[in-house]
C-alpha cells in the first residue's frame, strides 16, 4: 500500500519536475530548429505517407523509453506532414511563424481558461487588442467589436446565431423561430456554412445555393430571384453570406454587390474570410475585400494565412451590441453576475466555456515583427499563386481552371484526344501518386463536376524552380499512368 502511494508521488514529482521540463525543452527546440532547418533545405521527404491501418498499428504497439522522450517527439515529427517545407503546396494551414510557435508553447503551459476575466487576464486583455487591430484595418468604427475563437467552422455558427438573434423578432432564444429561416450563399461556398444551418435546424430549405458563373463568383444579380422566390415560400431570409475567397476555387465574390443587396433587403451581411480575410493586411491585395467595411460579421482565421498555429479565428461584428445578444444563457458560477456587456467576460459571447489562451500567438507576431510581416507573407504568397497560374497556363499539357485571384491555383493535366472522364481518372491518380511518394504535397478537387489538382502557395519559400520541378513531375507520372488509364477509362 504504502509502496504504490510512494509510487504514485514519484510520478508526480517527475511529471511536474521543472528541471526535466528544462532539458528537455532545450533538447526539444534544438530538435525542432533543426527540422526547420531540414526541412526548408528539402532534406526530408513533404510526407512520408503510411496508410491509416499500418499508422495506427505503429502508434498503439509504441514503447516510449522514459529515459529518453526526446525519440518519441522525434517519431511524431518523421511521421507527420511538414508545413514548412517549401513543397507543401497543400491545404490552407500555415506553416506557423515559430514565434507564435512559441507562444503556443505558453498558452499550452499557462492553460488559462478565458471564459472569465481572472482566468486569463493578460490574454484577455490581449485579445482585445489583437482584435481591435483587425477591426481597424477592416474599417469598422467604435461600436464595432469581436473576439477570438476555436475555428472558422465555430466562428461562422456563431455569426450565424447572432444574425438569427437579429433578424428573428421573437425571442429566438425561449421560442422555436415563427417560420422557415434561411441564409443566401454562393453554391461554391464551405461546407461549414451548410453544417450551420443545419445545426440550427433549418434543415435543407435552409441553405440557398445562388449559382457561381464563370469566373467561380457568385452571380449576384441572382439574389433578388432567389429572395423573392423565399418569399412566396413563406421562407424568411435573415442573411447572404459572401465567401473571401471560396475554398475549393478560391475565388473572391463581389462584397461591394452583396452589400448592396443586404442594404436593400435590410438582411444581415456575413462575410466568410476565413481564408482570404487576412487580405486586409496586403497592401496589393486589400482590394479584394472591397465591401467588407459594410458587413455585419466578418469571420478571419489566423491558423489560415496569418501566421499563427491552429486554432485560432477572428469573429468580428460591426455593432458589438448584437455579438452580445447571441447567447442569452446564464450560469450562476462564471457569468451571473455580468449584467452588462463586458467586454472581458469572454464566455458572454463565445461558444467554447474554456479556450487557450489563443491571442497571444498573434500578439506576439504583431509586437515583435509588426503588421509589415501580414502584409509581406499575403501579398508574396498571393504573389506566388499568381505566378504559378502562368507557369502552368505556358505548358500545352495543363489546363488552368481560372486566373487566381489569390494563392489557391486549381489545374489539371490535359490531352485534348481525352474526354473529361478519363482526364478525371487520370488527375486522381496523379494525385494519389503525389501523396504516396511523398516529393510535394497537393491535393484534388472537384469544379463543376470535374477533377482538378489543386494547389494552396502556403509556404513563402516555394521557388519557382519548385513549381517547375511540380509540373515536371506531374508529367512523368501522366506519361506513366495514362496507358492504363485509358485502356481502362
Ligand atoms: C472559406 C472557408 N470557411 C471556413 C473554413 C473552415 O475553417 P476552419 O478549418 O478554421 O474551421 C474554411 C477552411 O478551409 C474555409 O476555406
Amino acid at each position: 500500500m504504502s509502496n504504490k502511494k510512494n509510487n504514485a508521488v514519484d510520478k508526480l514529482h517527475e511529471a511536474y519536475d521543472p528541471e526535466s521540463f528544462r532539458k528537455l525543452g532545450h533538447q526539444l527546440v534544438d530538435l525542432l530548429s533543426d527540422y526547420l532547418q531540414a526541412a526548408a533545405k528539402e532534406e526530408i521527404p513533404v510526407n512520408a505517407w503510411q496508410a491509416p491501418d499500418d499508422q495506427l498499428a505503429y502508434w498503439q504497439q509504441y514503447e516510449a523509453d522514459p529515459a529518453a522522450p526526446l525519440a518519441l517527439f522525434e517519431d511524431i515529427l518523421k511521421r507527420s506532414i511538414h508545413l514548412h517545407h517549401p513543397r507543401y503546396i497543400g491545404h490552407q494551414i500555415c506553416p506557423t511563424a515559430p514565434l507564435s510557435a512559441l507562444a503556443g508553447l505558453v498558452s499550452g503551459l499557462l492553460n488559462n481558461g478565458m471564459a472569465v476575466y481572472e482566468m486569463g487576464a493578460a490574454a484577455t486583455a490581449i485579445e482585445k487588442v489583437v482584435v481591435d487591430t483587425v477591426l481597424q484595418k477592416l474599417g469598422f468604427n467604435a461600436d464595432a467589436s469581436g473576439f477570438l475563437t476555436s475555428g472558422g467552422t465555430l466562428a461562422n455558427l456563431t455569426a450565424l446565431l447572432a444574425a438569427r438573434s437579429a433578424m428573428v423578432p421573437s425571442d429566438i432564444w425561449q421560442t422555436a423561430a415563427p417560420q422557415q429561416l434561411a441564409v443566401m450563399v454562393a453554391s461554391e461556398a464551405h461546407y461549414c456554412i451548410d453544417r450551420a444551418v443545419r445545426i440550427m435546424g433549418w434543415g435543407a430549405a435552409g441553405m440557398i445555393k445562388i449559382p457561381v458563373g464563370d469566373n467561380f463568383k457568385m452571380q449576384t444579380e441572382l439574389l433578388e430571384a432567389a429572395y423573392q422566390k423565399a418569399q412566396t415560400q413563406g421562407i424568411k431570409v435573415i442573411a447572404v453570406v459572401g465567401s473571401a475567397p471560396s475554398t475549393s476555387a478560391g475565388m473572391y465574390d463581389d462584397l461591394e454587390a452583396i452589400a448592396q443587396f443586404c442594404a436593400q433587403r435590410k438582411l444581415w451581411f456575413h462575410v466568410d474570410g476565413a481564408h482570404g480575410g487576412a487580405a486586409i493586411f496586403s497592401n496589393r491585395y486589400r482590394h479584394l475585400l472591397a465591401g467588407i467595411e459594410q458587413a455585419d460579421s466578418v469571420v478571419i482565421d489566423g491558423h489560415k494565412m496569418l501566421l499563427t498555429p491552429s486554432i485560432m479565428t477572428f469573429l468580428l461584428f460591426k455593432n458589438q451590441n448584437q455579438s452580445f445578444a447571441t447567447f442569452r444563457q446564464k450560469a450562476q458560477y462564471l457569468i451571473a453576475n455580468s449584467q452588462e456587456q463586458e467586454w472581458f467576460t469572454l464566455a458572454q459571447r463565445t461558444f467554447e466555456c474554456t479556450k487557450s489562451m489563443m491571442s497571444i500567438k498573434f500578439y506576439t507576431l504583431l509586437k515583435i515583427h509588426g503588421e509589415a510581416l501580414f502584409d509581406q507573407s499575403v501579398t508574396h504568397l498571393y504573389d506566388l499563386g499568381k505566378l504559378f497560374a502562368e507557369r502552368v497556363a505556358a505548358r500545352p499539357q495543363f489546363e488552368l481552371a481560372l486566373s487566381p485571384d489569390c494563392n489557391i491555383v486549381c489545374f489539371r493535366y490535359w490531352q485534348a484526344d481525352r474526354s473529361n472522364q478519363q482526364l478525371d481518372h487520370l488527375n486522381h491518380a496523379i494525385r494519389d501518386q503525389i501523396l504516396k511518394d511523398g516529393k510535394f504535397y497537393i491535393v484534388q478537387t472537384k469544379l463543376k463536376d470535374i477533377v482538378y489538382l489543386r494547389t494552396t502557395f502556403m509556404n513563402p519559400q516555394t521557388t519557382p524552380t519548385i513549381m517547375e520541378a511540380l509540373l515536371d513531375e506531374i508529367e512523368t507520372i501522366a506519361k506513366q499512368k495514362q496507358n492504363g488509364i485509358f485502356v481502362d477509362g
